[in-house]
């Protein structure tokens, strides 16, 4: 006979982490406009990560209306701490920017408006932590930018990397000597889709 609780993906949607009203707003229009969000598990975990890494700079690829944004910059615990995040669709950066007004963390995040791997190849800063949520056929090509600009010892985490598109992803970051990473497959409730991989890992 299992251990395991009866029905642990009824069990574990009664888990949800404790979140603020503009949160669960935005977790609401997520589903009514289909939104691919990282919804409450992953928007904690992300806060947690962040939090513990003590990340002062982070980047995010991907941000939709600000949801994972605000997870991530509400980690900080100084006035110091910027999240700089790319999105190439200008009336979602447009979205999120009012978002992030409304929760008072405007003066801690930057949006960038284009694409990613474009943006990323002008960029030359360092970051402390890096999530990516962009189109996931763009994974594998981003991977080099990620590394360079991530500081040594850095985190990256990205997101679904259960899709067929993030095959390259996977394999490059696993043989790669360049990363040590790990690859969870997980239940995770009210995320888009709600089984899906995460992937993190640490820039050697
Ligand atoms: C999965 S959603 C991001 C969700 C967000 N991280 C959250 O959890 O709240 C992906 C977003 O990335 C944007 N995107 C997709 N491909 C991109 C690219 N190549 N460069 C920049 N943004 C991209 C899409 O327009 C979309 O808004």
């Amino acid at each position: 006979m299992s251990n395991l609780v009866d029905n642990p993906e009824e069990y574990f949607r009664k888990f949800l982490p404790k979140r603020e009203q503009l949160l669960i707003e935005l977790e609401e229009e997520a589903q009514r406009e289909d939104i691919p969000i990282v919804g409450p598990i992953v928007g904690e975990l992300l806060y947690i990560l962040a939090k513990v890494t003590r990340a002062e700079r982070v980047l995010e690829l991907g941000t939709a209306t600000g949801y994972s944004t605000i997870f991530l910059a509400k980690s900080f615990a100084s006035f110091r701490g910027k999240v700089v995040t790319i999105e190439n669709d200008s009336d979602m950066a447009a979205r999120a920017a009012i978002n992030f007004h409304r929760t008072g963390l405007n003066q801690q995040i930057e949006i960038v408006v284009g694409d990613a791997q474009e943006k990323l190849s002008e960029m030359d800063e360092s970051f402390d932590f890096i999530f990516i949520d962009i189109d996931k056929e763009n994974y594998a090509a981003i991977l080099p930018h990620c590394h360079r600009m991530l500081k040594q010892d850095g985190l990256l985490v990205a997101d679904n990397v259960g899709f067929k598109d993030a095959d390259p992803f996977n394999r490059l970051i696993s043989e790669s000597s360049k990363w040590r990473s790990v690859s969870l497959f997980a239940y995770l409730p009210f995320h888009s889709p709600e089984r899906d991989g995460l992937c993190l890992a640490v820039r050697l």
